[in-house]
């Protein structure tokens, strides 16, 4: 199922995440091959998956405390999924872990649960960090892990309970800086900026913190700015004592050469545990995809056609980021471009979003919070505002600018049409110009799918 890690490479992880060499290699690491047909149902807490007859509870009980055991119940986590039941036997036991799974496999659950397993709210220190390069995605992990603190029903409430904060980009450095000093909360979910800037003036102190988790690693390592205050803070934490580090993420561009650095530059233990779920189709069956080639100059009118022909009944756009240069240049983002010719120009009946990633979080959330609502829709948004964010279901995804990796790739297609059952068939449909052409191909080939022409 899956090995210790035993490296001898001497390659530095490097920081361009291509997947050229290696989508999934065959040494270093045995996956856990999921081609059972039961694969998908581990995703269902309902499930009565016959591979597994353990349930969640029975695998954390005499490590997670009961109350949280109660609630996970009360919520509806009742089988483990393929994570869950790899992932924890680990943990529990105080191993390193890579978890490299897709997204929607049980992650977060995962390493939340090993976080509760180590916290003692009797102490008044920080005791668990998670990393996360959103605010978004922190958004979602405090809100889990603070459903799972809350009492369950039935409980004394005068308990003292465990405290959450979210350390995100956006709030403001002194009321975190307060909040710190009045009670140290029990578990922190930051971003690597604010993270930084508060360890910086020590207003709390990594030796304190017995978990470190880094969710999304592949993100943060891609993103120049977060790289290197990462890396510090990496460095830091390997010279404590009493440490366990996790890093999560739906994937891992050269996973060996990843943890072989892991080791070397001790940001884990030595004996750390690559836990890579099902990679084997990464792709979401249900996806078809397409591409369609035109001139730049046409790709606002390629997209509108399409969706005129197509007519779905909901769909997102993802656009490129802007880059800084044209931020600089005072230019409009190329979301907002196509955000404001769909609102002119289309004559059908879906209701037009702009998701943002420079939004403030109040009307990304409304805007979000809007298309949940109702129907028919067409959203659009840049990889980094989809990121972390619950997109609902869609029937077709068009990538108006080729994502820059095919992790970007998988990581789009694979954001909606995520609920297990679901037979909602999903159509991504990628607009390139002819020299794109074969970066896409490389894609294919990478994440192994198939991906057919429309002729205009
Ligand atoms: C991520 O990596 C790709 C491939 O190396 C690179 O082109 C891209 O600029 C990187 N993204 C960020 C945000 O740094
Ligand atoms: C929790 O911390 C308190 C205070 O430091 C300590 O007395 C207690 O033994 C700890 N509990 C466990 C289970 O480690």
């Amino acid at each position: 199922m899956m090995m210790m890690m035993m490296m001898d490479t001497h390659a530095f992880f490097s920081l361009s995440l291509s997947l050229s060499h290696l989508p999934f290699p065959k040494f270093g690491v045995i996956r856990h091959h999921n081609n059972n047909k039961h694969a998908s149902s581990s995703y269902n807490p309902h499930s009565d998956n016959k591979d597994s007859v353990v349930s969640l509870k029975e695998i954390c009980e005499g490590h997670v405390p009961k109350h949280v055991l109660k609630r996970i119940e009360e919520i509806g986590y009742v089988m483990p999924t393929d994570v869950q039941r790899q992932a924890l036997p680990f943990l529990f036991s105080g191993r390193d872990c890579i978890i490299h799974a897709q997204t929607g496999s049980g992650k977060t659950l995962t390493y939340l649960l090993l976080i509760f397993s180590i916290i003692n709210i009797t102490k008044s220190s920080v005791q668990a960090l998670v990393l996360v390069p959103t605010r978004e995605l922190g958004i979602q992990v405090t809100k889990v892990a603070r459903m799972l603190a809350s009492k369950p029903i039935g409980f004394q409430q005068d308990q003292k309970s465990c405290t959450i904060m979210p350390l995100l980009d956006g709030g403001t450095l002194k009321r975190y800086k307060s909040w710190l000093k009045a009670e140290p909360p029990t578990i922190v979910i930051a971003t690597v900026a604010s993270l930084s800037q508060i360890l910086e003036r020590q207003f709390f102190m990594l030796e304190s913190v017995r978990v470190l988790v880094v969710d999304e690693v592949d993100f943060i390592f891609n993103s120049s700015k977060q790289t290197s205050s990462l890396r510090k803070l990496l460095n830091s934490y390997s010279s404590c004592n009493n440490r366990q580090t996790v890093f999560a993420s739906a994937s891992i561009p050269q996973h060996r050469r990843f943890l072989h650095d892991c080791v070397q530059q001790k940001w884990t233990k030595s004996d750390v545990v690559h836990i890579h779920v099902s990679p084997v189709e990464p792709m979401p069956s249900r996806l078809s995809h397409r591409f369609i080639i035109c001139d730049t100059k046409r790709k606002l009118e390629t997209l509108l056609s399409l969706i005129q022909s197509d007519a779905p009944e909901s769909g997102i756009i993802f656009v490129g980021e802007q880059s800084e240069k044209s931020k600089k240049a005072g230019n409009s983002p190329s979301t907002s471009l196509v955000c404001d010719f769909l609102k002119a120009s289309y004559q059908g009946s879906l209701d037009i979003f702009l998701l943002e990633d420079d939004m403030n979080f109040n009307s990304r959330a409304a805007s979000l919070l809007e298309v949940r609502k109702g129907g028919g829709y067409l959203l659009v948004a840049t990889n980094i505002a989809a990121r972390g964010v619950d997109l609902p279901e869609m029937s077709h995804i068009y990538n108006f600018d080729l994502p820059r990796t095919a992790t970007d790739y998988l990581h789009r297609a694979g954001r909606t049409c995520r609920k297990p059952f679901s037979d909602m068939k999903c159509t991504v449909t990628t607009i390139i110009v002819p020299e794109e052409r074969f970066v896409l191909q490389k894609y294919e080939n990478e994440l192994m799918f198939n991906c057919e022409e429309v002729i205009p």
